[in-house]
């Protein structure tokens, strides 16, 4: 048995980074996950990749998280591979840089909608799938920039702070109505995955980009995707039965500063 034995995870933005290590690392303990992507040539590489090593364990979904039609198409369909839907990760998200003198109402705008607005309209969609198979975890990426913040990433700073505490809201509500479903979040620091290429190629691009991203970082290495991986599928298991409205910060110590 694995450690998420038989559970019918949904993981959005699922074609690369975060989102794709979470796929193949929850299937590797028993899970079957539907991945859904705006990305979808994406979505079906990395479900291909995971069925090959766990036959049956994958599907890609086309799904751009923005829009109510496509939630609900998707969570009918992940519903219908998966036979039910216990776990969702809301991990599709994008990152763009700006001050309050730089950034534009439109960069702001969609950070906003595909960070913050995806996952009211996502998770309250979610909700009848989540009651119907419980016990049910619902777990949501934010940042260690929602917690702290950098004078240049204004829309990030407050998209990631909306999703820690919508999370703990969420989870409130479940608890008091009686409702096995949590709701965490997750905070990670800069991790290996290609949405801090403009970071790196900020600070001067190659190993001198990223040796300025890793000085920040008590811990002295950027995360792996994996070191992420490894908080996700505790919160998807059983064993974080209890825990809920928490933050998880996989940060190097960064927040400790
Ligand atoms: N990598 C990091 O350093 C880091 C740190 C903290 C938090 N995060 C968060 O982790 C999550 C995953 O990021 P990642 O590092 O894997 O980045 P990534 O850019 O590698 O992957 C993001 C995925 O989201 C998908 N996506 C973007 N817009 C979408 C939309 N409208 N609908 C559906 N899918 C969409 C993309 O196609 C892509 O597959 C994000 O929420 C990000 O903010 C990342």
């Amino acid at each position: 048995m694995g450690r998420v034995q038989d559970k019918k995870v949904v993981i959005t933005g699922g074609a690369q980074g975060l989102g794709a290590c979470f796929g193949r690392m929850l299937a590797a303990e028993g899970a079957r996950v539907a991945l859904t992507d705006v990305n979808l040539e994406g979505a079906e590489k990395t479900a291909a990749a995971i069925n090959e090593e766990f036959e049956g364990a994958a599907v890609a979904i086309k799904h751009d998280v923005t829009s109510k039609d496509d939630w609900a198409h998707a969570l009918g369909t992940a519903s219908e591979f998966l036979g039910g839907i216990d776990t969702l990760i809301n991990n599709a998200g994008i990152g763009v840089a700006g001050s309050i003198e730089t950034e534009t109402y439109e960069n702001w705008r969609r950070t906003q909608e595909i960070d913050v607005d995806s996952i009211f309209i996502g998770t309250q969609l979610a909700m009848p799938y989540l009651k119907d198979n419980q016990p049910g975890s619902i777990i949501n990426i934010s940042s260690v920039a929602g917690l702290i913040a950098d004078g240049m990433m204004l829309s990030y700073n407050a998209a990631k702070a909306a999703v820690w505490m919508m999370s703990k809201s969420i989870a409130l509500h479940c608890a008091r109505s009686g409702y096995d479903i949590r709701c965490n979040s997750v905070h990670p620091v800069f991790t290996r995955t290609p949405i801090i290429d403009p970071l790196i190629a900020m600070g001067g691009g190659g190993d001198e980009g990223e040796k300025r991203l890793v000085q920040q970082i008590p811990w002295k290495r950027l995360a792996e995707p994996e070191d992420v991986g490894y908080c996700i599928l505790y919160l998807a298991s059983d064993e974080s039965r209890y825990i809920t409205a928490a933050e998880f910060k996989i940060d190097g110590g960064i927040t400790a500063q």
